[in-house]
């Protein structure tokens, strides 16, 4: 059996392009490979709080040590690392705002990378905890920002989520680009299309 986790960061609703396309990966997902069992965060819905001192004082407190009220402040990033940690695939929708993720994807990253559980700091280096996961990050963006694009320097949202998610140890990401949706459907369409060969390479490799 898969897990799929499908973390969508617009807060625009039914209206969200990136959240439509989040949608369509996990209904094709569900379709193909019924066995897949899907937990869907949508942080439109329902924003994470953004951190404050009680949840930083409680990250660096072992948690023997934490008070109730340390413990509850962190039981929120605890929630959303679980379910990080026990995904096989995670599917992210991502709104490109102002050149970047939206700040609800933001402050859901301030959530999960935390140290100790994230990542940790070996004599080397970091190192990424959260490994073995296939990501697809589904991004929306009004403009074009393909490479060889004149934009395509502008695009922060990729090289930021590529490095973040690298740096937690997710190395596995593929990028589905929903670019220029301003401009007419062309966007959406690219974005469906490798999605359905997402999909055709997963049903390959689990009947392989
Ligand atoms: C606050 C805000 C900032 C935006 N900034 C950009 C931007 O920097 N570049 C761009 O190409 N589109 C920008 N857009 C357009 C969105 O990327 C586009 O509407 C996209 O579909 C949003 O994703 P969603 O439909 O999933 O909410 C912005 C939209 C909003 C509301």
């Amino acid at each position: 059996m898969t897990r799929l986790l499908a973390v969508t960061s617009s807060p625009a609703g039914d209206q969200s392009k990136s959240s439509a396309l989040v949608k369509k990966i996990t209904n094709d997902w569900k379709d193909h490979l019924p066995t897949t069992e899907i937990t869907t965060r949508d942080l439109g819905a329902t924003p994470p709080p953004h951190i404050d001192g009680m949840m930083i004082g409680s990250y660096f407190t072992p948690e023997e040590d934490r008070s109730d009220v340390q413990q509850a402040a962190i039981s929120y990033s605890d929630e959303l690392l679980d379910e990080l940690m026990t995904a096989d695939v995670i599917v992210i929708g991502a709104p490109m705002y102002n050149f970047n993720i939206s700040s609800l994807l933001k402050t859901w990253i301030d959530h999960v990378a935390r140290a100790g559980r994230a990542f940790r700091y070996t004599e080397t280096g970091p190192e990424g905890l959260i490994k073995g996961k296939k990501v697809y990050v589904i991004t929306a963006s009004g403009g074009n920002y393909s490479e060889g694009h004149p934009a395509h320097a502008m695009d922060h949202q990729t090289p930021y989520l590529k490095t973040m998610l690298g740096f937690m140890g997710m190395d596995d990401v593929t990028f589905i680009h929903a670019f220029g949706v301003a401009g007419g459907e062309d966007g959406i369409r690219a974005a469906e299309e490798q999605i359905d060969n997402v999909i055709q390479a997963e049903l390959v490799g689990h009947a392989a």
